[in-house]
């Protein structure tokens, strides 16, 4: 792609916008952007100017008078900037309102910020770890934190709220064009702070209903290895878990399942059925060696139907490996 291709499409300084505010949001910045622009030009250029102009050259002598003040040109470089800033200020308020304003019919997701990932939950109890929004309806997000201070950030969207925990902090936008875009968490919260990303699909009219519907019945339309498998992907097992062995924050889910996993602090277990589970509820039960005891507890956000399919899907990755996993002696 072209420089001036990448520039007619994605824009010189700001991303697409997506949202209804993003085009008052990005109008105030420009202005702002090119005042400031402006006088910085124009005040450093003087200063420049009258540094080379009025230097101190040989055979200089000083002045008897020399001018104390300008009443005239004092009030207009106090007057101009006083103007200008209050029209920045009753502006950025009024976008302010907008923003923090969610009309009263808004669609509702709750939003949870956890080391390193996010979890959105549907009117109907549904989990996920992407958003997913209709397009043109407002949707109102209502956030806490599992942990430490998180922030939501949707630039597309030109969102951005703090995630805290032990209280509840809200956002709202409405998405003006279907598509995938870019969430991060834009608040330094620890080693994968950088990892903390996700998307916000928008659908197209109707199709969210129908995306909701056939999400939340993961478990009755698919064999539950299936099921277990966009379990895995959706609440938050892969950021932390691989499945082909590489290194994670956690232990690999590649050969896991009916293997021995030394612990730490000396012992071993037998990956089976009812240590999976229970590494899921009390993750702090049994720590595998080598590996820091920092995952959160699902207890309260797996369904037991739920977790026989990780586990099912578990099993599936330790079958494709076995005669492997059986010559080093198991
Ligand atoms: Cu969460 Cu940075």
């Amino acid at each position: 792609m072209s420089f001036l291709s990448f520039v007619a499409e994605k824009g010189m300084f700001l991303p697409f916008q997506g949202s209804t505010v993003a085009p008052a949001v990005d109008a105030l910045f420009k202005f702002i952007f090119w005042i400031s622009a402006f006088f910085f030009l124009l005040i450093v250029g003087l200063m420049l100017a009258f540094v080379i102009r009025f230097r101190k050259r040989p055979g200089y002598t000083k002045p008897a008078h020399a001018p104390t003040h300008n009443t005239l040109l004092e009030l207009t470089w106090s007057g101009i900037p006083l103007i200008l800033v209050m029209v920045m200020g009753v502006w950025g308020f009024k976008v302010f309102l907008d923003i923090n304003t969610p009309p009263a019919n808004a669609y509702e997701v709750q939003v949870t910020g956890q080391k390193w990932k996010w979890l959105f939950t549907y009117p109907n109890g549904y989990v996920d770890e992407a958003l997913h929004v209709p397009v043109d309806q407002p949707v109102r997000l209502v956030m806490t934190s599992e942990d430490v201070i998180h922030s939501f950030f949707v630039p597309a969207f030109r969102v951005k709220r703090d995630v805290v925990p032990g209280r509840y902090t809200k956002l709202w936008f409405r998405a003006t064009k279907p598509g995938t875009y870019q969430v991060f968490c834009a608040e330094y919260c620890g080693t994968g702070h950088s990892d903390m990303l996700t998307s916000v699909a928008v659908h197209e009219p109707g199709g969210f209903e129908k995306w909701l519907d056939q999400a939340s019945n993961l478990l009755n339309t698919l064999p539950p290895a299936e099921a277990g498998r966009k379990l895995y992907q959706s609440r938050g097992c892969a950021q932390c878990h691989s499945v082909d062995g590489s290194g994670g924050i956690g232990p690999t889910f590649k050969e896991l399942f009916g293997h021995k996993v030394a612990l730490r602090g000396g012992g071993q277990a037998v990956a089976d059925e009812d240590y999976v589970r229970e590494s899921i509820l009390e993750p702090m039960a049994k720590i595998v060696a080598g590996f820091e005891p920092v995952m959160p507890t699902y207890k309260g956000r797996l369904k037991d139907q739920e977790i026989t399919a990780l586990i099912a899907y578990l099993k599936t990755l330790a079958a494709e490996n076995r005669p492997a996993a059986e010559e080093k002696g198991r």
